[in-house]
């Protein structure tokens, strides 16, 4: 199913130009499947180290930020996505880079399987980079917006940050959260992707691809 998405996301590739490739196992496929039009695009965009390095495997020549103008479309998974696009990203602890990435780019096409489609955010624990000497304020704020912070455990980010995994949490106001997270002095960023939510969804189900877009 996250194949599927994948592979009808290439779909979202606008021919000659660049492309931004998100992380985690769907991005994973979504790799894959880019290879196969390598010849026809003028590179990538990654969105983590993970990413860049199974890009330029594939022949596939990835650039920085700082390197181009305009980047048409962002394709990435999410841990959730509800039909209003609101999404928590991050299970991998590429969010930051992530949330750069898709802030540049024109359009964000989410790839996922049905399962991360949930009416609600906030079953899946809302990870969150954090600046190590923080960690612990942080973690205090958390407890205090009725969080159960719990740390990634042997995990540094690709900024050289940590991770605080918050479960407990039920996201009725995705923006207003995701704003008053990025208020707590230490944290980079948080897994909401909700001020900028996707553009299309492609969800793989038994069934097929369905596309989901808002309202
Ligand atoms: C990585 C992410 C991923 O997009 C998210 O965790 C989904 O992963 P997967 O495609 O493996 O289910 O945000 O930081």
């Amino acid at each position: 199913m996250k194949r599927a998405a994948a592979r009808a996301a290439l779909g979202y590739v606008v021919e000659g130009s660049l492309v931004g490739v998100g992380s985690g196992s769907t991005s994973r496929f979504f790799i894959e499947e880019l290879a196969g039009m390598r010849g026809r695009i003028a590179g990538a965009v990654a969105s983590s180290e993970d990413t860049r390095r199974r890009l330029e495997n594939h022949g596939i020549k990835v650039f920085g930020l700082d390197e181009i103008a305009e980047l048409p479309v962002y394709i990435d998974g999410a841990d959730e996505i509800t039909p209003a696009m609101h999404m928590i990203k991050g299970g991998g602890g590429a969010l930051t880079r992530e949330k750069i990435v898709s802030a540049v780019a024109g359009k964000f096409v989410c790839i996922v399987d049905a399962t991360k489609v949930v009416d609600c955010l906030g079953r899946f624990p809302l990870p969150i980079e954090v600046i190590p000497m923080a960690s612990a304020h942080v973690a205090r704020e958390l407890v205090r917006l009725g969080g159960a912070p719990v740390a990634r455990e042997g995990f540094v980010t690709d900024n050289g940050n940590l991770i605080l995994d918050v479960g407990g949490l039920r996201i009725a106001d995705p923006v207003d959260l995701e704003t008053r997270l990025n208020q707590i002095a230490g944290v980079v960023t948080n897994g909401l992707f909700a001020r900028r939510p996707a553009d299309v969804c492609l969800v793989g189900a038994a069934e097929g691809v369905r596309t989901m877009t808002a309202g």
